[in-house]
Protein backbone atom coordinates (compact mmCIF):
# COMPACT_ATOMS: atom_id res chain seq x y z
CA UNK A 1 0.00 0.00 0.00
CA UNK A 2 1.16 3.28 -0.52
CA UNK A 3 1.51 5.14 2.73
CA UNK A 4 1.99 8.67 1.29
CA UNK A 5 -0.25 10.32 -0.51
CA UNK A 6 1.88 12.37 -2.46
CA UNK A 7 3.10 10.95 -5.74
CA UNK A 8 6.94 11.40 -6.43
CA UNK A 9 7.96 12.60 -9.32
CA UNK A 10 10.57 11.89 -10.94
CA UNK A 11 12.01 15.58 -12.00
CA UNK A 12 10.06 18.64 -10.95
CA UNK A 13 11.98 21.61 -12.23
CA UNK A 14 9.29 24.42 -11.37
CA UNK A 15 10.09 27.40 -9.55
CA UNK A 16 7.27 28.49 -7.83
CA UNK A 17 6.53 32.55 -8.00
CA UNK A 18 8.12 34.03 -4.93
CA UNK A 19 10.53 31.36 -4.09
CA UNK A 20 14.54 32.56 -3.20
CA UNK A 21 15.43 30.88 -6.75
CA UNK A 22 12.49 31.91 -9.09
CA UNK A 23 13.81 35.80 -7.40
CA UNK A 24 17.13 35.27 -8.21
CA UNK A 25 16.84 34.14 -11.49
CA UNK A 26 14.62 37.10 -12.51
CA UNK A 27 17.08 39.38 -11.18
CA UNK A 28 19.53 37.63 -13.20
CA UNK A 29 17.46 38.20 -16.73
CA UNK A 30 16.32 41.32 -15.26
CA UNK A 31 20.34 42.54 -15.34
CA UNK A 32 20.89 40.98 -18.89
CA UNK A 33 17.85 43.44 -20.53
CA UNK A 34 19.54 46.36 -18.41
CA UNK A 35 22.78 46.06 -20.12
CA UNK A 36 21.39 44.93 -23.41
CA UNK A 37 23.90 42.55 -24.85
CA UNK A 38 22.50 39.33 -25.21
CA UNK A 39 24.97 37.33 -26.35
CA UNK A 40 29.20 37.49 -26.10
CA UNK A 41 28.72 39.73 -22.96
CA UNK A 42 29.96 40.37 -19.34
CA UNK A 43 27.99 37.27 -17.95
CA UNK A 44 29.10 34.60 -20.58
CA UNK A 45 32.52 35.39 -19.66
CA UNK A 46 32.32 35.45 -15.89
CA UNK A 47 30.55 32.28 -16.24
CA UNK A 48 33.15 30.42 -18.64
CA UNK A 49 36.02 32.42 -15.78
CA UNK A 50 34.16 30.65 -12.89
CA UNK A 51 33.41 27.49 -14.90
CA UNK A 52 37.17 26.93 -15.79
CA UNK A 53 38.15 27.34 -11.92
CA UNK A 54 35.70 25.17 -10.53
CA UNK A 55 36.57 22.46 -13.19
CA UNK A 56 40.84 23.24 -12.68
CA UNK A 57 40.79 24.41 -15.93
CA UNK A 58 42.36 26.74 -17.59
CA UNK A 59 40.01 27.59 -20.08
CA UNK A 60 35.61 26.87 -20.31
CA UNK A 61 33.54 28.16 -23.48
CA UNK A 62 30.07 28.62 -23.19
CA UNK A 63 27.80 26.89 -26.01
CA UNK A 64 24.59 25.99 -26.89
CA UNK A 65 24.51 22.49 -26.11
CA UNK A 66 26.25 19.61 -24.26
CA UNK A 67 26.00 17.47 -28.03
CA UNK A 68 27.81 20.92 -29.83
CA UNK A 69 30.65 20.40 -27.09
CA UNK A 70 31.15 17.16 -28.14
CA UNK A 71 30.64 17.53 -31.95
CA UNK A 72 33.44 20.30 -31.47
CA UNK A 73 35.67 18.46 -29.56
CA UNK A 74 36.32 16.08 -32.12
CA UNK A 75 35.80 18.47 -34.95
CA UNK A 76 38.61 20.30 -33.15
CA UNK A 77 40.97 16.80 -33.02
CA UNK A 78 40.60 16.25 -36.89
CA UNK A 79 38.20 13.57 -36.09
CA UNK A 80 37.00 12.75 -40.11
CA UNK A 81 35.71 10.19 -42.74
CA UNK A 82 37.65 6.37 -42.05
CA UNK A 83 38.27 7.23 -38.59
CA UNK A 84 36.57 5.38 -35.29
CA UNK A 85 35.91 6.80 -32.12
CA UNK A 86 35.51 4.28 -28.91
CA UNK A 87 32.27 4.78 -27.23
CA UNK A 88 30.39 3.02 -24.64
CA UNK A 89 26.84 1.89 -25.95
CA UNK A 90 24.91 2.58 -23.09
CA UNK A 91 24.96 6.11 -23.27
CA UNK A 92 22.65 9.57 -24.41
CA UNK A 93 22.56 9.77 -27.88
CA UNK A 94 24.00 12.90 -28.65
CA UNK A 95 27.83 10.96 -28.36
CA UNK A 96 26.99 8.10 -31.27
CA UNK A 97 25.91 11.12 -33.18
CA UNK A 98 28.56 13.03 -32.89
CA UNK A 99 30.90 10.83 -34.05
CA UNK A 100 28.89 9.78 -37.31
CA UNK A 101 28.26 13.96 -37.60
CA UNK A 102 31.92 14.30 -38.15
CA UNK A 103 31.64 11.40 -40.67
CA UNK A 104 33.25 9.04 -38.31
CA UNK A 105 32.56 5.24 -37.05
CA UNK A 106 31.25 4.81 -33.31
CA UNK A 107 33.07 1.75 -32.24
CA UNK A 108 30.84 0.46 -28.84
CA UNK A 109 33.06 -0.90 -26.05
CA UNK A 110 31.36 -3.17 -23.54
CA UNK A 111 31.00 -1.84 -19.59
CA UNK A 112 32.37 -3.13 -16.27
CA UNK A 113 29.41 -4.56 -14.20
CA UNK A 114 30.20 -3.10 -10.86
CA UNK A 115 29.75 0.97 -12.33
CA UNK A 116 28.47 0.60 -15.71
CA UNK A 117 31.23 2.31 -18.13
CA UNK A 118 33.65 1.74 -20.08
CA UNK A 119 37.15 0.87 -18.97
CA UNK A 120 40.79 0.13 -19.78
CA UNK A 121 39.77 -3.88 -19.94
CA UNK A 122 36.83 -3.10 -22.29
CA UNK A 123 38.24 -0.44 -24.42
CA UNK A 124 41.75 -2.63 -25.31
CA UNK A 125 39.86 -5.13 -27.66
CA UNK A 126 38.52 -2.12 -29.45
CA UNK A 127 41.28 -0.39 -30.50
CA UNK A 128 42.36 -0.77 -34.78
CA UNK A 129 44.59 1.47 -36.14
CA UNK A 130 41.80 3.69 -37.09
CA UNK A 131 40.94 4.64 -33.45
CA UNK A 132 41.62 8.08 -32.95
CA UNK A 133 39.30 9.32 -29.92
CA UNK A 134 37.94 7.80 -26.54
CA UNK A 135 34.78 9.40 -25.74
CA UNK A 136 35.05 8.28 -21.92
CA UNK A 137 31.44 9.37 -20.64
CA UNK A 138 31.01 9.29 -17.15
CA UNK A 139 27.25 7.92 -16.91
CA UNK A 140 24.89 9.55 -13.77
CA UNK A 141 28.14 11.61 -12.74
CA UNK A 142 30.76 8.83 -11.67
CA UNK A 143 33.58 9.31 -13.22
CA UNK A 144 35.36 6.63 -15.33
CA UNK A 145 38.75 5.10 -14.52
CA UNK A 146 40.86 7.92 -16.25
CA UNK A 147 44.25 7.28 -15.48
CA UNK A 148 43.99 3.67 -16.51
CA UNK A 149 42.08 4.74 -19.99
CA UNK A 150 44.85 7.28 -20.59
CA UNK A 151 47.75 5.28 -20.24
CA UNK A 152 46.51 2.97 -22.89
CA UNK A 153 45.68 5.69 -24.96
CA UNK A 154 48.86 8.13 -24.44
CA UNK A 155 50.89 5.86 -26.04
CA UNK A 156 48.86 4.92 -29.30
CA UNK A 157 48.07 8.94 -29.42
CA UNK A 158 44.17 8.58 -29.29
CA UNK A 159 42.48 11.78 -27.82
CA UNK A 160 40.23 11.03 -24.87
CA UNK A 161 37.40 13.22 -24.39
CA UNK A 162 35.53 13.70 -21.17
CA UNK A 163 31.77 13.60 -21.58
CA UNK A 164 31.18 14.86 -18.30
CA UNK A 165 27.70 15.82 -18.83
CA UNK A 166 26.25 14.52 -15.87
CA UNK A 167 29.63 14.76 -14.01
CA UNK A 168 29.88 18.42 -13.14
CA UNK A 169 31.81 18.45 -9.59
CA UNK A 170 32.42 14.23 -9.41
CA UNK A 171 36.05 14.02 -8.22
CA UNK A 172 38.52 11.29 -9.39
CA UNK A 173 41.37 11.25 -7.33
CA UNK A 174 41.43 14.61 -6.56
CA UNK A 175 40.70 16.04 -9.57
CA UNK A 176 37.34 17.19 -11.17
CA UNK A 177 35.49 15.67 -14.09
CA UNK A 178 36.45 17.69 -16.93
CA UNK A 179 39.92 18.01 -16.24
CA UNK A 180 40.74 13.93 -16.58
CA UNK A 181 41.45 13.79 -20.61
CA UNK A 182 42.49 16.14 -23.43
CA UNK A 183 39.04 18.54 -23.43
CA UNK A 184 35.67 17.89 -21.08
CA UNK A 185 32.41 18.49 -22.53
CA UNK A 186 29.44 19.82 -20.24
CA UNK A 187 25.61 19.98 -20.83
CA UNK A 188 23.30 22.29 -19.11
CA UNK A 189 20.28 21.01 -20.32
CA UNK A 190 17.50 22.01 -17.56
CA UNK A 191 17.54 17.66 -16.22
CA UNK A 192 21.34 18.15 -14.75
CA UNK A 193 22.69 19.38 -11.37
CA UNK A 194 23.16 22.46 -12.45
CA UNK A 195 21.05 24.00 -15.95
CA UNK A 196 19.63 26.46 -18.06
CA UNK A 197 16.33 27.58 -18.66
CA UNK A 198 16.58 25.91 -21.79
CA UNK A 199 19.66 24.64 -23.64
CA UNK A 200 23.56 24.96 -22.91
CA UNK A 201 26.31 23.21 -22.12
CA UNK A 202 30.15 24.16 -22.32
CA UNK A 203 33.71 22.57 -23.42
CA UNK A 204 36.62 22.91 -20.79
CA UNK A 205 40.37 22.44 -21.01
CA UNK A 206 44.05 22.93 -20.48
CA UNK A 207 45.19 23.24 -24.06
CA UNK A 208 45.42 26.93 -25.64
CA UNK A 209 45.27 25.91 -29.44
CA UNK A 210 42.16 23.78 -28.70
CA UNK A 211 40.48 26.66 -26.34
CA UNK A 212 41.18 29.14 -29.76
CA UNK A 213 39.47 26.74 -31.87
CA UNK A 214 36.33 26.15 -30.11
CA UNK A 215 35.82 29.84 -29.76
CA UNK A 216 35.90 29.84 -33.86
CA UNK A 217 33.96 27.46 -34.44
CA UNK A 218 30.87 28.36 -32.12
CA UNK A 219 30.77 31.81 -33.62
CA UNK A 220 31.22 31.25 -37.53
CA UNK A 221 34.09 30.33 -37.57
CA UNK A 222 35.72 33.69 -37.05
CA UNK A 223 39.10 35.08 -35.00
CA UNK A 224 39.50 37.91 -32.76
CA UNK A 225 39.73 40.18 -35.93
CA UNK A 226 36.01 38.95 -37.22
CA UNK A 227 38.22 37.23 -39.45
CA UNK A 228 36.97 34.15 -41.04
CA UNK A 229 39.78 30.97 -40.18
CA UNK A 230 36.97 27.85 -40.36
CA UNK A 231 33.82 27.07 -41.84
CA UNK A 232 32.10 27.54 -38.18
CA UNK A 233 28.91 27.30 -36.34
CA UNK A 234 26.78 29.41 -34.59
CA UNK A 235 26.92 28.07 -30.87
CA UNK A 236 27.65 30.74 -28.65
CA UNK A 237 25.72 30.29 -25.29
CA UNK A 238 23.55 33.45 -24.79
CA UNK A 239 23.40 35.99 -21.83
CA UNK A 240 20.59 35.14 -19.98
CA UNK A 241 21.68 31.70 -20.20
CA UNK A 242 25.00 32.18 -18.71
CA UNK A 243 23.41 34.51 -16.30
CA UNK A 244 20.91 32.44 -14.78
CA UNK A 245 24.47 29.62 -14.55
CA UNK A 246 26.67 32.24 -12.80
CA UNK A 247 23.92 32.10 -9.84
CA UNK A 248 23.19 28.65 -10.07
CA UNK A 249 27.08 27.60 -9.91
CA UNK A 250 27.99 29.43 -6.32
CA UNK A 251 24.96 26.38 -5.28
CA UNK A 252 26.89 23.55 -7.00
CA UNK A 253 28.01 22.13 -3.70
CA UNK A 254 25.28 22.86 -2.03
CA UNK A 255 23.48 20.46 -4.78
CA UNK A 256 25.86 17.70 -4.68
CA UNK A 257 25.89 17.42 -1.20
CA UNK A 258 22.30 17.10 -1.00
CA UNK A 259 22.46 14.67 -3.66
CA UNK A 260 24.73 12.46 -1.75
CA UNK A 261 23.21 12.19 1.26
CA UNK A 262 20.02 10.84 -1.00
CA UNK A 263 22.50 7.91 -2.09
CA UNK A 264 23.52 7.52 1.42
CA UNK A 265 19.77 6.26 2.33
CA UNK A 266 19.79 4.60 -1.68
CA UNK A 267 22.83 2.30 -0.43
CA UNK A 268 22.31 1.78 2.52
CA UNK A 269 18.46 0.42 2.59
CA UNK A 270 18.81 -1.03 -0.80
CA UNK A 271 22.05 -2.59 -1.07
CA UNK A 272 21.23 -6.13 -0.28
CA UNK A 273 18.16 -6.01 -3.41
CA UNK A 274 19.59 -4.24 -5.87
CA UNK A 275 22.77 -3.38 -7.69
CA UNK A 276 24.46 -0.48 -6.54
CA UNK A 277 27.80 1.50 -7.83
CA UNK A 278 30.18 2.09 -5.17
CA UNK A 279 32.30 4.86 -5.12
CA UNK A 280 36.22 4.14 -3.76
CA UNK A 281 38.90 3.78 -6.13
CA UNK A 282 39.48 7.52 -5.54
CA UNK A 283 36.35 8.34 -7.17
CA UNK A 284 32.95 10.70 -5.83
CA UNK A 285 30.12 11.06 -7.87
CA UNK A 286 27.37 13.60 -8.12
CA UNK A 287 24.26 11.55 -8.85
CA UNK A 288 23.06 13.37 -11.67
CA UNK A 289 20.94 10.29 -12.28
CA UNK A 290 20.67 7.23 -9.15
CA UNK A 291 20.97 4.07 -11.50
CA UNK A 292 20.66 0.75 -9.83
CA UNK A 293 20.73 -2.98 -11.24
CA UNK A 294 17.58 -4.60 -10.56
CA UNK A 295 15.51 -8.19 -11.24
CA UNK A 296 12.18 -7.58 -12.80
CA UNK A 297 12.70 -4.47 -13.95
CA UNK A 298 9.56 -3.99 -15.64
CA UNK A 299 7.18 -5.48 -12.58
CA UNK A 300 9.24 -3.19 -10.09
CA UNK A 301 8.83 -0.13 -12.24
CA UNK A 302 5.24 -0.52 -12.47
CA UNK A 303 4.63 -1.02 -8.71
CA UNK A 304 6.47 1.80 -8.30
CA UNK A 305 4.40 3.80 -10.85
CA UNK A 306 1.14 1.86 -9.11
CA UNK A 307 2.58 3.47 -5.86
CA UNK A 308 2.90 6.24 -7.24
CA UNK A 309 6.56 6.84 -7.86
CA UNK A 310 7.57 8.02 -10.94
CA UNK A 311 10.78 6.59 -12.47
CA UNK A 312 12.85 6.55 -15.56
CA UNK A 313 14.94 4.26 -17.68
CA UNK A 314 18.54 5.94 -19.17
CA UNK A 315 17.88 4.11 -22.00
CA UNK A 316 15.31 2.59 -23.26
CA UNK A 317 16.97 1.28 -26.22
CA UNK A 318 20.79 1.39 -25.89
CA UNK A 319 22.88 3.13 -28.99
CA UNK A 320 23.59 -0.13 -30.69
CA UNK A 321 19.70 -1.00 -30.96
CA UNK A 322 18.63 1.69 -32.91
CA UNK A 323 18.18 2.34 -36.11
CA UNK A 324 21.17 4.21 -37.00
CA UNK A 325 23.40 2.12 -35.86
CA UNK A 326 22.40 -1.16 -35.87
CA UNK A 327 24.95 -1.79 -38.48
CA UNK A 328 27.73 -1.44 -35.46
CA UNK A 329 29.04 -4.43 -34.23
CA UNK A 330 27.44 -4.79 -31.28
CA UNK A 331 27.80 -8.68 -30.64
CA UNK A 332 30.59 -8.57 -27.67
CA UNK A 333 28.47 -5.77 -25.76
CA UNK A 334 27.63 -9.07 -23.03
CA UNK A 335 27.17 -6.52 -19.69
CA UNK A 336 25.83 -3.53 -22.04
CA UNK A 337 22.87 -6.18 -23.32
CA UNK A 338 22.33 -7.45 -19.39
CA UNK A 339 21.76 -3.79 -18.09
CA UNK A 340 19.33 -2.85 -20.95
CA UNK A 341 17.15 -5.39 -19.13
CA UNK A 342 17.95 -4.43 -15.22
CA UNK A 343 18.70 -0.29 -14.77
CA UNK A 344 16.05 1.82 -13.40
CA UNK A 345 16.87 5.37 -12.32
CA UNK A 346 15.19 6.24 -9.12
CA UNK A 347 14.11 9.62 -8.32
CA UNK A 348 16.89 11.59 -6.71
CA UNK A 349 15.52 15.03 -6.64
CA UNK A 350 17.36 18.11 -4.79
CA UNK A 351 13.94 18.61 -3.18
CA UNK A 352 13.20 15.40 -1.99
CA UNK A 353 12.38 15.11 1.46
CA UNK A 354 13.42 12.11 3.58
CA UNK A 355 10.12 10.61 4.10
CA UNK A 356 9.82 10.18 0.37
CA UNK A 357 13.28 8.52 -0.52
CA UNK A 358 12.56 6.41 2.72
CA UNK A 359 9.06 5.70 1.12
CA UNK A 360 10.59 4.30 -2.31
CA UNK A 361 13.30 2.35 -0.51
CA UNK A 362 10.31 0.45 1.42
CA UNK A 363 8.10 0.01 -1.60
CA UNK A 364 11.19 -1.56 -3.46
CA UNK A 365 11.97 -4.02 -0.37
CA UNK A 366 8.65 -4.82 -0.40
CA UNK A 367 8.34 -5.45 -3.61
CA UNK A 368 11.13 -8.08 -3.31
CA UNK A 369 10.14 -8.79 -0.06
C1 LIG B 1 25.88 11.85 -21.11
C2 LIG B 1 25.33 12.97 -21.96
N1 LIG B 1 26.03 13.38 -23.03
C3 LIG B 1 25.59 14.38 -23.80
C4 LIG B 1 24.40 15.02 -23.55
C5 LIG B 1 23.94 16.08 -24.48
O1 LIG B 1 23.78 17.31 -23.87
P1 LIG B 1 22.75 18.38 -24.44
O2 LIG B 1 21.37 17.89 -24.17
O3 LIG B 1 23.07 19.62 -23.69
O4 LIG B 1 23.01 18.53 -25.90
C6 LIG B 1 23.63 14.61 -22.44
C7 LIG B 1 22.36 15.18 -22.04
O5 LIG B 1 21.65 15.95 -22.26
C8 LIG B 1 24.11 13.56 -21.62
O6 LIG B 1 23.43 13.15 -20.55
Amino acid sequence: MNSLNASVPFVDLGLPKGCAEHEEILSAISSVLETGQFICGSQTRAFEKKLAAYCGCNHAIGLNSGTDALFFALKIMGIDAGDEVIIPANVFWAVANSVVNCGATPVFADVEPHDMLISARTIAPRITTRTKAIICVHLTGMPCQMDAINEIASPRGIFVIEDAAQALGAVYHGRKAGSLGLIGCFSFHPLKNIGCIGDGGAMVTNNMDIFQRCLQLRNHGLDENASQQVAGYNSRLDEIQAAVLLARLTRIDQIIAAKRKIAAIYKKELSSVCGIVEEGDGRQGVYQLFMVQCKNRDALQKYLSDNGVQTAIHYKRYQHQQKPYRNCDGRHLDVTGILSNTILSLPIRVNMTHKEVMHICRLINLFYG
